[in-house]
């Protein structure tokens, strides 16, 4: 990458940059909780008696005992009986000292003790419930499969969820009825559940913007393009065969300290370029001059991100040292 950083210009060089980096999405841990807010409480989608709470996007779980064994995912509390449409409600009228599946789970199972009592209780490990022979047996011997599970059986009405298809979206269940919401201008932030400014929300793949490669009428062909989200991430809009849009071009970064300049669709130096998202992405100063009229606020970065604005009072900030001077200093982004 270093031999590139002095790249001014040519788009040849660029397409090399395009191929080398291309952004990963990183590996996604399973956990259930990595869609979900700071303590969010849902109901397990393994079971009706176990409760999730969300803390660091990390599951911790609860279990629902004694008379009721049953977990309510609008109160949060533990319940004699589920009677949503959650395929919970199961009923022991008909099989008091008898036992009946957990139907969300392999492992678990209630024991009527009366007609209106079920106790809940699991497997030991690696052993299913098996109905028909009313024991936990082996798991390999077991034909049990977890079934599937609807979000909105599980999550109260109104919890905001990642739903993993891009920085903006979210999901939300409305009266028990999925649906899937974009944040307008700004990224979902999914440890507070909330639509925050781009900068904020650490963003593998960036959503294209709208017409991001221009329109039908006046495609952008073989043109870089602001992604309209970080200061050095650009796409390239390739040229089609059909004449249309490009409708998935490829993203890509300005080398370090660079930003991507929309006017003249090059990697500049920082400094120069205009941007309002982070300016300490991607920047290998841990103080940067702020995009402020005067040149006289820098701001704080940490690993890439801005932790706080400050000012050099009646003084000029340098970039180079670091530090206010009094001499007048000024960046074309500042002046
Ligand atoms: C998430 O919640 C837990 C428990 O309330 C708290 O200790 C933790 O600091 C919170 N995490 C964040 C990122 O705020
Ligand atoms: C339960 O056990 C019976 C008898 O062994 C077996 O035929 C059946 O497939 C088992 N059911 C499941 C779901 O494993
Ligand atoms: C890009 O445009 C700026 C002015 O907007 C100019 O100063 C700079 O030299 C241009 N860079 C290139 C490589 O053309």
């Amino acid at each position: 990458m270093k031999n590139l950083r002095t790249l001014v210009g040519p788009a040849a060089a660029l397409v090399l940059l395009l191929l080398q980096s291309f952004g990963s999405v990183s590996a996604r841990d399973e956990d259930i909780c990595r869609l979900f807010p700071n303590n969010t409480v849902i109901r397990d989608p393994e079971s009706c008696s176990k409760s999730i709470t969300c803390i660091d996007f990390v599951s911790h779980y609860s279990t629902c005992s004694g008379s009721t064994p049953f977990f309510n995912k609008d109160t949060g509390a533990c319940v004699k009986s589920l009677s949503d449409q959650s395929s919970c409600s199961i009923s022991c009228s008909d099989s008091v000292t008898q036992f009946l599946a957990d139907p969300k789970s392999c492992y678990g199972y209630y024991y009527c003790q009366d007609q209106e009592t079920a106790l809940y209780g699991t497997c030991p490990q690696d052993h299913h419930f098996n109905a028909t022979t009313q024991t936990c047996s082996r798991q390999h011997e077991s034909a049990c499969t977890t079934s599937t599970f609807e979000y909105c059986y599980i999550v109260k009405d109104g919890v905001r969820f990642d739903n993993r298809q891009g920085c903006n979206q979210y999901h939300v269940c409305t009266k028990g009825v999925l649906e899937s919401k974009t944040c307008s201008n700004t990224y979902y932030q999914a440890s507070t559940g909330t639509c925050q400014d781009k900068a904020l929300v650490e963003c593998d793949a960036h959503p294209l913007p709208s017409n991001v490669c221009g329109t039908e009428k006046s495609p952008k062909a073989n043109k870089f393009v602001s992604d309209a989200a970080t200061c050095r991430g650009y796409f390239y809009c390739a040229k089609q065969a059909d004449g249309k849009p490009d409708p998935s071009p490829q993203w890509n970064q300005c080398p370090a300290d660079r930003f991507f300049d929309a006017k003249n669709r090059t990697c500049r130096l920082a400094n120069q370029v205009t941007c309002t998202a982070d300016r300490c992405d991607g920047r290998t100063l841990n103080f940067v001059v702020s995009g402020t009229k005067g040149c006289r606020n820098y701001l704080r970065c940490s690993n890439g991100v801005t932790l706080d604005e400050k000012s050099c009072g009646n003084n000029f900030f340098d970039e180079e040292k670091g530090s206010c001077v009094q001499q007048i200093t000024t960046y074309p982004v500042c002046t």
